[in-house]
């Protein structure tokens, strides 16, 4: 008999999410079915698409989420006991699952051999984070050697690897982030300017993006919305090429901090495109295999902020929303 911890999504977040916004409950699996397996996290993700996401869930559902787990029991050929898989099981210690349920672009992997790294890249780098930042920005910014491209969130699990693969491209690369800590990581990254947009007023933004990209902006991965956004689209050069991947400057707000930037877009005949990742789920692995070639190569590097504990899911949850971590937050059960 497995029992399982759960966090709970116990009442509707409001704002920053708090301590009543989650339940830790127990639950008894059973045995696994025939191509069932039951899946123990060993390394659990947090991330800023669980603010917005759980809106449309009732109260009362597991947390979502991602997880690096090890086979446990198994009744199914392809998830064998010992294997490292990844699955969108949600906060949970145990699972049982069956692989051939729910969406078909989200279903379990076995993860690829990592080489001497851990199995947590499979929540950061070597996973959802890293092909956000791969497809992302490749596919929908096409950068081209000696363009200007700036990235916000840049120290995050998915700007810091936009911001090098950007370099990777030869592209001049500008970073905007909280902290001078982050922004002095980002520098060692080989970001070629950076903005700690925490230590210069609003107003005075856009004349810092300005000093940043003196010729302008051409291509804009943005993570953040907001006024942040709404500066950088004021300096964008025609044809500039913007991927919106995610406006976590209004996922705990309660008004949005900017309105109409749209009329740019006209102006400036600038192509704007929203994306999910699970766009590129057929090319998934080839995703994961550059990004692990770049890092044995040493042109991508990585960083974690790990939180110890299951218990400690939403003070790593929230910690994440406020800017508490470096590269990828995941928890380690
Ligand atoms: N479209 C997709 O398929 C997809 C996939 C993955 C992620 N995303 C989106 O990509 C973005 C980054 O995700 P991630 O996993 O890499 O998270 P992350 O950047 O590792 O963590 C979130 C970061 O957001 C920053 N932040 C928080 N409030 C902010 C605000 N008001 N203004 C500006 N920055 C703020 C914080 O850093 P600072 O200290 O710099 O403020 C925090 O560390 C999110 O918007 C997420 O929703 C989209």
């Amino acid at each position: 008999m497995v029992v399982a911890k759960k966090w709970i999504y116990a009442k509707p977040f409001e704002g920053l999410p708090k301590d009543e916004n989650f339940r830790l409950e127990e639950e008894t699996l059973p045995e696994p079915g025939e191509n069932e397996f039951v899946a123990e996290a060993v390394f659990l993700s947090v991330d800023p698409y669980m603010r917005p996401y759980m809106a449309s869930y009732p109260a009362g559902t597991v947390m979502i989420g991602g997880q690096v787990a090890k086979v446990t029991a198994s009744r199914h050929p392809q998830f064998p006991v010992g294997a490292t898989v990844f699955g969108n099981f949600g906060w949970r210690t145990h699972t049982l699952v069956n692989p051939e349920q729910g969406a078909a672009d989200s279903r379990p992997y076995v993860l690829p051999p990592f080489g001497a790294h851990p199995a947590s890249l499979g929540l950061g780098v070597l996973g959802m984070p890293g092909n956000t930042a791969y497809f992302g920005f490749l596919e929908l910014c096409q950068p081209k050697q000696g363009e200007t491209v700036v990235v916000s969130g840049a120290a995050g699990a998915v700007g810091s690897l936009v911001g090098q693969i950007a370099k990777i491209k030869g592209c001049r690369v500008v970073g905007i982030a909280g902290s001078d800590d982050k922004c002095g990581w980002l520098r060692e990254l080989g970001f070629d300017a950076t903005i700690n947009y925490r230590q210069v007023e609003r107003d005075a933004f856009a004349d810092a993006l300005r000093a940043a990209a003196p010729g302008g902006v051409d291509c804009y991965f943005d993570n953040v919305g907001g006024y942040i956004s709404e500066a950088v689209l004021g300096q964008m050069n025609l044809y500039g090429r913007i991927s919106v991947c995610g406006t976590i400057s209004n996922y705990n707000a309660e008004r949005a901090q900017v309105a109409d930037p749209q009329r740019l877009f006209v102006f400036k005949q600038l192509r704007q495109e929203g994306f999910i990742v699970t766009r590129w789920a057929k090319r998934w692995m080839e995703g994961i295999r550059q990004n692990l070639q770049w890092i044995e190569e040493g042109r991508l590097r990585y960083q974690e902020t790990v939180t110890d504990g299951f218990e400690q899911m939403p003070a790593a949850f929230v910690s994440m929303l406020t800017g508490g971590n470096t590269g990828k937050a995941v928890v380690k059960v």
